[in-house]
């Protein structure tokens, strides 16, 4: 009988949230969060928010059955356990509501000239309810984790307030475990209020809970939320290495313990190589530290090239029972700056080959899907990047994770430069939630601060973070990206000088000057450009897509290049950026929306300069030719090749227009007269011969759509298919010109959001149940990001257009 009890408890936990019998359990709290519309500057169109009684107080009153009037109205506020939220819309997380209101020219160019700040209280406030219903075991410990929330959220937790984050970019973590219902009727609401009205930088920063969200139960006994560091010491030469497990562990249980910590190194085949135990002794309501050292013989290290990971699994050991089991991912590798020859990863040097990057991604905003920040991560690596700048905030985990498996070095950046308590504490967090990522070699304190960053304040307010970061992480170094005031202030307490664009100052006598100073380019390049256009037109915020136009500080991919190749003190740069980003739409302003800096467009889809790039970064043949070949109203039309050829040849129509010699980083170019037909480039470097051709397209016929994240899609978790839709003519070129209007049909799935990479388009991204989803192609190409629904059943998406041939994708359920 006590089975049978025990089963069906399982059961109600498994339908609910899905819990797993051990102590230590994560669920996903994404899907079915309920959210509307508040208003930043009227509270009666806040539910009252800002009226009445907004903290714990509430939560009493609601267990009252003799309310009065005034009391009854207080329950109408939306964090309170029982406010009824069935009119309110259904999302899932990740959720950016700033991707589902229009532009207009009177907004703000940081908001993307979206409706939202300042300018548009009533969309500026989102508020989010979430009913769950686990099964709750008394005596274990709640945690509530939201990854990222933009931004200035407050957090109730049935009713009871749980606290405050202004930051869009930290995480709050908060202990929930006395503010549940436990048994199985009762339910748990959490309630967020969110308010996007302010910008934390000059860009698209979203508005909502755009990150993951967890709940995660424990025993009293456990390893804290990042409760653990692990750090090695390799000798280059055998590989051996000295693993260090520091791991906290803290006691909630109201009496001392002592506890058996045994923590066992596995390899990526997940077979225990290395191991140790420990006694600890925890005081009551304390956390103690354990420092355990373990040797691995030859440890495969990690390196963009080859990124080997370990697991540390700690499991805490309390009366001979396993009370907790925490799992860190970690990887063994050696880093180094020098003054005079830049990095070295692993004994070797490493020219940091680096982009900028933002967050947030067309069709669904900063509300980027993990398996959507995989990808972009692996564009970035296709084209020869070795290091990500998370510019200019702490990036959400799943690019860290991306990162370390897929092998590219990060510069983790803070948004806010400061010494401030809450500074220090949001440093802190950060610090501790991603000190054990290998990927991250360098921490950035903070990007272009021109009030302070050349002065004896900023030195000291560096200094003071560095002191702080030292103790948590003494395996890294820090930077501050600087535009200006170079070999002053902030440049006497960064271990790495960080620059931004070399025309700004003269990296040269700043070397001389401090000898012993590492350096970096923080960023360099900013040009604008627009996949597929050749001609600059801001009356659409086009940018010709040549990579030679940019703002006064910045510099084309060629001069910025040559520059660092000349100068082997400097360990390499990071380009702005890798992909364009909501708002700063650069000289253009409106109609522009999106950024044109990118080297890939807002979809990812790449431009020209994604060859360039590609050519100088990494080995592998690359033999490219723009523009492209239909129908340039110019009789001079200027022929480019990006290529890592040493000799090129340039053909049109058959008849050869000369051949170049070339040496690393030239761009070949010719002269010629617009002729229809075909472009034919042929290369060679020593052996290796190669050839490619462009030609000049028939009208369009035919829609045809592809994924780029596979034909398999897993239903009841957090994926989605990245989806290309190309216009193609009959011999299936892609009409480079294409703009036609793309209808799309989802069977079994949710549409997320739809892009194109035009850097003024003002179309919806976003689509409401049973709206049309409609995009019109932009240079040929769109974009559809897809989830499957609940139905476990193979998603389908058809696409049409008039005149087109249609075509259609099936996504197989895993
Ligand atoms: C830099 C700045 C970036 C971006 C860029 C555009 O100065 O750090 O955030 O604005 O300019 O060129």
């Amino acid at each position: 009988m006590k089975k049978f009890v025990f089963t069906l408890l399982s059961l109600v936990f498994i339908t609910t949230v899905g819990w797993s019998q051990s102590k230590r359990d994560k669920v996903s709290l994404n899907q079915n969060w309920k959210f509307a519309l508040g208003h930043a500057a009227n509270p009666d169109k806040d539910f009252t928010y800002g009226k009445a009684l907004s903290f714990s107080k509430i939560a009493f009153l609601q267990e009252s059955t003799l309310l009065n009037a005034d009391q009854e109205s207080r329950l109408r506020i939306p964090h309170t356990q029982k406010y009824d939220d069935s009119t309110w819309c259904d999302v899932s997380l990740p959720h950016d509501w700033g991707m589902s209101l229009g532009y207009a020219k009177d907004q703000f160019k940081v908001k993307g000239y979206r409706k939202l700040g300042g300018r548009s209280p009533e969309n500026s406030v989102g508020w989010y309810r979430k009913t769950f219903s686990p099964f709750l075991e008394k005596g274990c410990r709640y945690t509530l984790e939201f990854e990222g929330i933009f931004r200035d959220a407050q957090v109730w937790m049935n009713g009871i307030y749980l606290g405050r984050m202004e930051s869009g970019y930290v995480p709050l973590v908060f202990d929930v475990t006395e503010c549940l219902n436990y048994g199985n009727k009762e339910e748990n609401v959490i309630s967020v209020r969110v308010d996007a009205t302010h910008s934390e930088l000059w860009s698209y920063e979203g508005a909502g809970i755009y990150r993951n969200v967890w709940l995660t139960k424990t025993s009293p006994i456990s390893v804290p939320q990042w409760g653990t560091f692990v750090t090695s010491e390799v000798d280059l030469a055998t590989k051996d290495s000295d693993v260090k497990a520091l791991v906290e562990i803290s006691n909630q249980t109201g009496k001392d313990c002592t506890v058996l910590l045994k923590n066992t190194i596995l390899d990526k085949n997940k077979k225990a190589i290395a191991s140790s135990e420990t006694p600890v002794v925890i005081k009551s309501m304390e956390t103690a530290e354990s420092v355990s050292m373990m040797k691995v013989k030859n440890a495969s290290l990690w390196s963009p090239k080859h990124p080997e990971m370990y697991i540390l699994i700690t499991n805490v050991i309390y009366e001979g029972n396993v009370v907790d089991t925490y799992e860190t991912s970690f990887g063994i590798r050696s880093i180094r700056f020098d003054a005079n020859e830049g990095f070295f990863l692993n004994g070797e040097r490493l020219p940091i080959q680096g982009v900028c990057c933002h967050q947030d991604h067309a069709g669904v905003g900063i509300a980027v899907p993990d398996k959507l920040n995989a990808w972009r991560i692996s564009r970035l690596k296709e084209m020869g990047a070795n290091a990500y700048r998370a510019s200019h905030n702490p990036p959400t985990e799943s690019v860290l994770n991306a990162c370390d498996t897929l092998g590219m070095l990060v510069m983790n950046e803070l948004r806010v430069l400061s010494s401030s308590d809450e500074g220090l504490t949001q440093m802190k967090t950060i610090i501790r939630r991603d000190r054990n990522h290998p990927s991250v070699f360098i921490w950035c304190l903070g990007n272009e601060e021109p009030a302070i960053q050349g002065s004896e304040k900023g030195r000291m307010i560096v200094q003071r973070m560095k002191d702080v970061l030292n103790k948590i992480d003494p395996t890294r170094p820090s930077t501050a990206a600087m535009n200006g005031s170079w070999g002053e202030g902030f440049t006497y307490s960064v271990d790495v000088q960080g620059s931004n664009y070399m025309n700004i100052g003269n990296m040269d006598e700043i070397h001389q000057k401090f000898p012993d100073l590492p350096s970096i380019f923080t960023e360099e390049a900013s040009t604008l450009t627009t996949r597929g256009v050749y001609k600059t037109d801001s009356s659409k915020a086009f940018y010709q897509a040549y990579d030679r136009e940019f703002p006064g500080w910045g510099c084309s991919a060629q001069q910025w290049m040559r520059y660092v190749a000349q100068r082997k003190y400097i360990a390499g740069a990071f380009v702005w950026t890798g992909f364009d980003y909501g708002g700063e739409s650069a000289m253009h302003y409106w109609p522009g929306v999106v950024s044109n800096f990118g080297i890939m467009d807002y979809c990812g889809f790449p431009k020209d300069a994604f060859w360039y790039y590609k050519s100088c970064w990494q080995n592998d043949p690359v033999l490219h030719i723009l523009p492209h070949w239909n129908g340039l109203e110019t009789d001079s039309v200027d022929v480019q090749l990006y290529t890592n050829m040493q000799e090129v040849e340039l053909f049109l129509n058959g008849k050869s227009l000369g051949s170049k010699r070339l040496e690393k980083y030239d761009i070949p170019s010719w002269k010629i007269k617009y002729r229809p037909g075909q472009l034919v480039a042929k290369g060679k470097r020593g052996k290796e011969k190669i050839t490619t051709s462009i030609k000049t397209t028939e009208k369009p016929s035919a829609l045809k759509i592809m994924s780029e994240t596979g034909g398999i899609i897993t239903s009841g978790s957090n994926d989605i298919a990245v989806l290309t839709v190309k216009v193609v003519d009959d011999n299936s070129l892609v009409v480079p010109t294409a703009e036609n209007r793309i209808v799309f049909a989802v069977r079994n799935g949710r549409v997320l959001g739809v892009g194109n990479g035009h850097p003024s388009s003002q179309e919806k991204d976003v689509f409401k149940e049973g709206e049309e989803v409609v995009r019109n192609a932009f240079g040929g190409y769109a974009q559809i990001l897809v989830a499957p629904d609940n139905s476990s059943k193979p998603v389908v998406i058809k696409v049409h257009s008039e005149d087109l041939r249609s075509d259609s994708i099936t996504l197989k359920i895993n």
